[in-house]
């Protein structure tokens, strides 16, 4: 049997229909760039995610750029980021020439470690990117009683609509990155993005920014960029909103199967069971490097479609050898080594899921 990590083209066929129309509609409207598209999916996200300010943007790691830039953040400013994480958390803070601080995660949950930030808080601190890492809620809590003031940018790219305390993330703390790139809860038909805040004086600053800092029209009191989200995208993202939840329901009920399927295997680390988790992501752990190496071989070639994220922590990246200088992330290195992401998806049928546990499991215990 083939089993892929991920297909995006499994969709109901009322729905694939109802993209379809919609698509039409919009090459039809000739309003092409914001317009009503953008702004009816803007508001409709907004009542989701609980937070008055939501704009669409050009993706989640302009998403991340244009939140710091609204922060007024540059050269000589630290930004405090977890090093497991996906590059672009990171690569914000540098492409605007401040400087990311690689702080380690929590073992347990693999998300920024709160005393690991404290440790890290210098005079130059000024925001921390926490990442809801693989759909699972980062402790916002802690993290803001170790930073006081200081502004927190929630990477929700893998996020959309994951809740922490009963409310949804990405409109916690100060703001919100959001990544609708088609792997994610809510994917799209190429490249899109969202940032939230409650800071209605937060969200002019990002208004003006997504149109390359014109405000009015062709006059500039800064410079912004062209971040802006296509209505068509728009569009698309509009029809797949409501049905979010239900996506969510299916990759927890296929997270369940999981734990029933492999819990009994004490060589194997599953994520952890928290009803917060939205499994954008399902990431296991081996005991070392060389178990994880051999499994993804041995579920490749049983026609398993796996992946590794990460595979490099942000701190060993060439890129950033300047800054990360001796920089000490253990949790990270060993979840670089030992981690392997596992099919998930809601449309993933429950013959297959039964195929991929029991491939990994006689992968790990050729004899059990
Ligand atoms: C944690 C994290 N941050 C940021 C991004 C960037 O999003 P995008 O690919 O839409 O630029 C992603 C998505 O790939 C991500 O997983």
């Amino acid at each position: 049997m083939k089993v892929p990590l991920l297909d995006v083209t499994r969709i109901p066929a009322a729905l694939q229909a109802q993209l379809e129309a919609r698509a039409v509609e919009v090459l039809r409207s000739g309003e092409y760039i914001l317009g009503p598209a953008v702004s009816a999916f803007e508001r409709d996200c907004a009542e989701l995610l609980e937070v008055p300010h939501a704009l669409g943007v050009s993706n989640g790691s302009d998403a991340l750029l244009m939140l710091l830039m609204a922060l007024g953040i540059g050269p000589g400013d630290e930004v405090i980021v977890p090093s497991y994480t996906f590059f672009a958390t990171a690569g914000a803070v540098a492409r605007l020439g401040a400087t990311p601080v690689f702080v380690d995660s929590r073992a347990d949950t693999l998300n920024m470690d709160a005393d690991e930030v404290a440790a890290h808080i210098t005079p130059r601190t000024r925001a921390l990117i926490p990442v809801h890492l693989f759909g699972l809620p980062a402790d916002l809590g802690a993290l803001r009683s170790v930073a006081g003031d200081l502004p927190i940018i929630e990477d929700a790219a893998q996020a959309f609509l994951s809740r922490r305390d009963g409310r949804p993330v990405g409109g916690i703390e100060t703001a919100g990155a959001f990544s609708f790139f088609p792997s994610k809860n809510l994917g799209g038909y190429g490249d899109g993005g969202l940032v939230t805040t409650r800071d209605p004086v937060l969200a002019e600053r990002l208004r003006v920014l997504r149109a390359h800092g014109s405000e009015p029209k062709y006059h500039h009191a800064v410079v912004g960029g062209n971040f802006r989200l296509d209505a068509l995208q728009a569009a698309l993202l509009h029809v797949k909103l409501p049905l979010v939840e239900a996506e969510l329901t299916g990759r927890r009920a296929n997270a369940a199967l999981y734990r029933e399927a492999l819990g009994d295997m004490p060589e194997l680390r599953l994520p952890p069971d928290r009803s917060e988790h939205s499994y954008n992501q399902f990431v296991v752990r081996f005991t070392d490097g060389t178990t994880r190496d051999r499994v993804q071989r041995e579920l490749s070639a049983a026609g398993v479609g796996t992946a590794v994220y990460y595979p490099l922590p942000l701190h060993r990246q060439p890129c950033f050898a300047s800054v990360a200088g001796s920089t000490r992330c253990p949790v990270a290195d060993e979840a670089a080594a030992t981690s392997l992401a596992l099919p998930i998806f809601a449309a993933l049928r429950a013959d297959e899921l039964a195929y991929v546990a029991e491939s990994l499991r006689s992968a790990l215990c050729p004899r059990g």
